[in-house]
């Protein structure tokens, strides 16, 4: 299935459970918003994509959940629902783009019934568009791999972090659909191992060559020159800097030393252009995820933690930004970015 999908029959939103992958595939439901919130901290559904057809979805839970009398009860009860979802993680734009969309596609509703349908009818059009933009986003970074290539990428930017095909993974997908030969480097991403657990399990379930290497290991693969390209995702583009998984800055300028190209596949949902780098709050997580490894405990526990989400890379160590509506190559403006 999906990443995250509508269940039409009891009306709540499905999703793969991410926290308990390689291990349990397993599909959750979640039929309140609070459930929904839930399962966005824990990442039960994460990637910036993936949360912003989480956003949509989750604005027309609010709306089938709600007993309101009247359309305006109803349409504070879902705004107010849309700021809680918006709250659970400040980073990826995405979270907020898909909640805002799907609030504006209610403005026209005359009654408590338009509200749900056109809610509903637009969280899946999200959710369609970005099968849709991740194939054509797919295809013009394809052009960029040559046959023979290993690709180093960090996180997962994959079909589990959009509602399907991938943004980074998805232009190794189409390369490899092109018959291209190309391998694939995933660093694990500690401290929530996203790419050990999901990026190497994701491309062996579609046997797409891969090797898992420590976060700590990307200057040495890439000086003794096994890395020929290196393309992650992104959870907010703004005019000066790409936010994405943290460490993948440490790789920007690795890849800069060694002169290996360094792409941002993202759609253009990701943009942020009316925003600096500094105006952006990263998302600090509990000291916990660095002091326990699942169950087992690796830190003291009164040391002190540092634990951000995302790091901001600074635009002039990307080489391009892959979006589909094409590849863009820094600098550029927004305008050209969205035409
Ligand atoms: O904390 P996560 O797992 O949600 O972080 C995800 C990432 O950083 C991804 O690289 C990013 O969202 C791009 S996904 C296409």
């Amino acid at each position: 299935m999906r990443t995250i999908d509508w269940d039409s029959k009891k009306n709540n939103i499905i999703m793969i459970d991410q926290t308990l992958l390689p291990g349990e595939y397993k599909i959750i439901e979640c039929d309140t918003i609070g459930s929904l919130c839930e399962a966005i901290k824990s990442l039960r559904v994460r990637g910036a994509p993936a949360l912003g057809a989480a956003g949509g979805f989750g604005v027309a839970l609010a709306a089938y959940r709600s007993n309101a009398p009247t359309l305006d009860v109803l349409i504070d009860e879902v705004a107010k629902a849309g700021k809680t979802i918006i709250s659970t993680r400040p980073t990826a734009v995405n979270l907020s783009w898909g909640v805002k969309r799907v609030i504006r596609a209610i403005e026209d509703a005359n009654n408590i019934k338009e509200v749900r349908v056109f809610s509903l009818d637009e969280a899946k059009a999200i959710a369609d568009e970005d099968v849709e933009k991740n194939r054509e986003l797919g295809r013009y970074g394809a052009a960029l791999l040559d046959d023979g290539d290993t690709v180093m990428t960090h996180c997962n930017a994959g079909r589990l972090a959009c509602v399907d095909w991938g943004t980074a993974l998805g232009v190794i997908r189409s390369a490899r659909e092109e018959g291209k030969d190309i391998k694939v480097i995933s660093c694990e991403t500690r401290p929530l191992n996203q790419g050990s657990r999901i990026t190497a399990w994701e491309l062996m379930e579609d046997k797409i060559p891969v090797t898992l290497i420590t976060d700590s290991m990307s200057g040495h693969v890439m000086r003794k020159g096994m890395v020929d390209k290196v393309i992650v995702g992104a959870d907010r583009i703004t005019q000066d800097a790409v936010f994405n998984k943290i460490g993948t800055y440490t790789h920007s300028v690795i890849a800069k030393e060694h002169g290996i190209p360094f792409y941002i596949a993202a759609p253009v949902s990701t943009f942020d252009f009316e925003h600096y780098e500094d105006d952006i709050e990263i998302e600090l997580r509990k000291p916990e995820e660095l002091m326990y490894f699942g169950k087992h405990q690796i830190a003291p526990l009164d040391v002190k933690v540092y634990n951000p989400a995302f790091d901001a890379t600074p635009m002039e160590n990307v080489t391009a930004v892959i979006t589909e509506n094409g590849v863009f190559y820094p600098p550029f403006l927004i305008d050209e970015v969205r035409i």
